[in-house]
């Protein structure tokens, strides 16, 4: 349609028409006869059930059959038949599940990102998703945050390039019948909660705001992100959801977003007791003035609207621009031509879990995985009988959470992938206790078996309702008795590797130096089982890179590897000076830190040279290292480039991501590395927030992850 085209069609609209396009609720309201009466939750909410065909989006229908029941019972109800837009949470995957976001930054691959949104994509909208309420774009520092699992880390930089993978593999241009519309969520500063407990307060700088939480936001919408989801959280004072400042001059106006802005889920409501509302009258007002276009779940706009409008305390033009913005997204999808778009369950059967998505799936496992830790014990041989102990020996909750669409009958788990490598016979599993429980009279058995095998995978970790949307944590250990099962076992002095399962970085303090060997595995999703087994038995080599610091023990948290110096820095006083900014218990570093993983290879670092070591404004400089593999086994390695500002008019961080290589290396193998560092990588928002590079001069720090780098200067003149 055009532009035109929708204005009139606007022209032709009730105001409790219009309204109702800013209204959205669950298929259940709309398949009363399916999914038995609505009375209820009609009454809580205060609607009539003419509301519900009137309303503009649906939230969370994942099947085919059912958006063509209600968009069908939709259309013959409403007046003007605008078809409905059918929004879901796809996060890492529909039901092909990929690894969780955490572990997608884990890989440092932003076209295999790309290609899972793709994937996910396809799936969602053969199963008749028109929007998905992914990525999440927020930058985290605090892993008792249970959310963590769907950031992809720590750094700004690292986010907008795998927002813009996610964007761009979901939406495509937007023409292909399988591309879906994003949601970058949550606007904003979500990820910093106070002491990461969830939807707490968040109260930052502005520049702090701009330097670490807006880069992302700023990529996808850059990158075309159709929707933007606002935050729970309350930022210096204002909620997101009742924010002009984050949505209005921000987001549209700096930023120049042009789509939809949708609350998250019952945050126009929340609005009252945040205590910036009265009433759901006021929350309505604030929510609609500060930019919400579509209210998630809860009922302020449909029964407040209306009368903000006739006594004119809001101006209908606010009305209008939120339902062109919808109006609009539902042409560009071709809903007005086919309101049914691409939902077709049946081939949506024949496409779920297809080997290519599978294929895809189990490689971006293999890249996940970051290898903390290994004393020489693995890859295992295919020939040793192996004991797989813990209560992830055989265990299917290995999707992690947000895998809605997933089921995990269909996931291959530890016990069957290790199987499929190595033969039936030479594999036995046993639980020897509960994530949780405190039960140890399963020790014993499980002591036996490890004693029998020649190799130990110990199967350990959280379950997935540990993490994700209100999983905070104020212990971050290993749950129940698992550590005190791991210690019996690590007693025995067999090959041993811990696989951990878990969404969140967890503190392993406490035991990790008896571990002969760490795998860290998040939630691999759907082919969990295949690609532990891949690379634990030395068909893959490991090459993941934590992009979120692993902390030494709570009390550091938050800590992240772009921190200042301070004026006392830890290593430069004289030995055994007390007056430092340190710890008298604990170091300052994480345990593992930003940028490292190991692999069954090594790789050594040349030296870096500059051809030149003085930038004038607007010029670049060419940074080269040589990288090579001295092991025995070819791998990926991440060459990673960070940079630090020796003194600026504000502080800057002791060093920041800025470019990285992925380089295949046979053993033996050199190859030159070449970064090109421009003045923009070298902007930063100064005290005034103006964004801006400064001259003088700079250390480029080259390396395998952020501590183990090479260093070299330069000057901006
Ligand atoms: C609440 C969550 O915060 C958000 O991320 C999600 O998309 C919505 N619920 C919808 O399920």
């Amino acid at each position: 349609m055009k532009n035109m085209d929708l204005n009139n069609l606007l022209s032709q609209m009730t105001i409790d028409e219009k309204i109702g396009q800013l209204v959205q609720f669950v298929p259940d309201f709309y398949l009363s006869e399916k999914k038995g009466e609505i009375t209820g939750p009609l009454n809580e909410l205060n609607i009539i059930e003419d509301v519900i065909w009137n309303s503009g989006s649906v939230l969370g229908s994942d099947n085919a059959q059912d958006m063509i029941d209600i968009q069908k019972k939709y259309l013959e109800k409403s007046r003007l038949k605008i078809p409905l837009l059918f929004m879901a949470d796809v996060i890492h995957g529909f039901r092909t599940v990929f690894p969780i976001p955490l572990a997608v930054g884990c890989t440092w691959d932003m076209d295999l990102a790309k290609r899972s949104a793709e994937i996910a994509a396809k799936e969602a909208a053969l199963s008749g998703t028109n929007v998905t309420f992914s990525p999440m774009v927020d930058l985290v520092r605090d892993p008792r945050w249970g959310r963590v699992i769907e950031s992809t880390g720590e750094d700004p930089y690292l986010n907008g390039l795998f927002a813009v993978a996610f964007v761009k593999g979901y939406q495509g241009n937007m023409t292909d019948e399988y591309n879906i519309a994003a949601c970058v969520k949550h606007f904003a500063g979500y990820g910093a909660v106070e002491a990461g407990r969830e939807y707490n307060t968040v109260d930052m700088s502005e520049r702090t705001l701009r330097e670490y939480h807006l880069p992302s936001y700023k990529a996808a919408v850059e990158a075309g992100v159709e929707l933007v989801m606002t935050s729970f959280n309350t930022i210096n004072g204002i909620p997101a959801t009742g924010n002009s400042y984050l949505m209005r001059d921000i987001l549209r106006k700096e930023l120049g977003f042009k789509g939809i802005v949708i609350s998250d889920w019952a945050a126009v409501q929340e609005l009252i007791p945040h205590g910036i509302a009265k009433d759901g009258k006021e929350a309505a007002k604030k929510a609609i003035e500060a930019g919400v276009d579509i209210e998630m779940m809860t009922s302020n706009y449909v029964n407040n609207l209306r009368e903000l409008i006739e006594k004119e305390e809001i101006k209908e033009e606010l009305l209008d621009e939120a339902v062109l913005r919808i109006l609009r997204l539902k042409d560009k999808l071709g809903l007005f031509e086919n309101p049914y778009r691409s939902a077709n369950q049946q081939k949506a059967e024949e496409v779920y879990l297809c080997k290519e998505h599978r294929e895809v799936a189990r490689e971006m496992a293999h890249k996940s995985f970051v290898l903390l830790k290994n004393d020489n014990i693995l890859p295992f041989s295919k020939e040793k009988n192996a004991a797989i102990i813990g209560p992830f020996a055989n265990n299917n909750r290995v999707l992690g959470p947000w895998a809605i669409q997933g089921k995990e009958e269909e996931a291959v788990n530890l016990l069957e992938g290790i199987q499929n490598k190595i033969g039936k016979e030479k594999v036995v599993a046993v639980e020897g206790c509960t994530i949780s429980g405190e039960d140890k009279s399963n020790f014993a058995e499980a002591i036996e078996v490890a004693k029998q095998a020649e190799v130990v995978i110990l199967a350990l970790g959280e379950d997935q309702d540990m993490s994700g949307e209100a999983g905070s944590r104020a212990y971050i250990t290993l749950p129940g008795v698992q550590e005190e099962l791991a210690k019996e076992i690590f007693k025995i002095g067999k090959p041993t590797v811990v696989v951990l399962f878990n969404g969140r970085p967890l503190e392993l303090t406490s035991w990790y130096k008896e571990a002969p060997a760490i795998l860290e595995a998040w939630f691999p999703g759907t082919e969990t089982g295949n690609a532990l087994a891949d690379v634990l038995f030395g068909d893959v080599n490991p090459s993941g890179r934590l992009t979120m610091s692993i902390p030494y023990t709570v009390g550091q948290i938050p800590v992240y590897y772009n921190c200042y110096n301070t004026g006392r820095p830890k290593n430069e006083g004289p030995k055994g000076y007390r007056f430092l900014s340190q710890y008298i218990d604990i170091p300052n570093e994480p345990l593992y830190q930003f940028g490292y993983g190991l692999s069954y290879t090594e790789y050594s670092y040349g030296e870096i040279k500059l051809n030149k070591a003085v930038m004038k404004c607007g010029e670049k400089i060419r940074a080269t290292i040589n990288v090579k593999n001295i092991g025995k086994m070819s791998g990926i390695e991440t060459v990673q480039l960070y940079i630090r500002d020796i003194a600026a008019n504000t502080v800057r961080p002791l060093k920041e991501l800025k470019g990285f290589k992925k380089i295949y290396l046979e053993p033996n193998e050199e190859k030159q590395v070449v970064f090109e560092i421009s003045e923009d990588m070298l902007k930063y928002y100064n005290f005034n927030c103006n964004y801006l590079s400064e001259k003088g001069k700079f250390t480029l720090l080259i390396g395998h992850d952020c501590e183990n780098v090479k260093c070299a200067e330069f000057e901006l003149i």
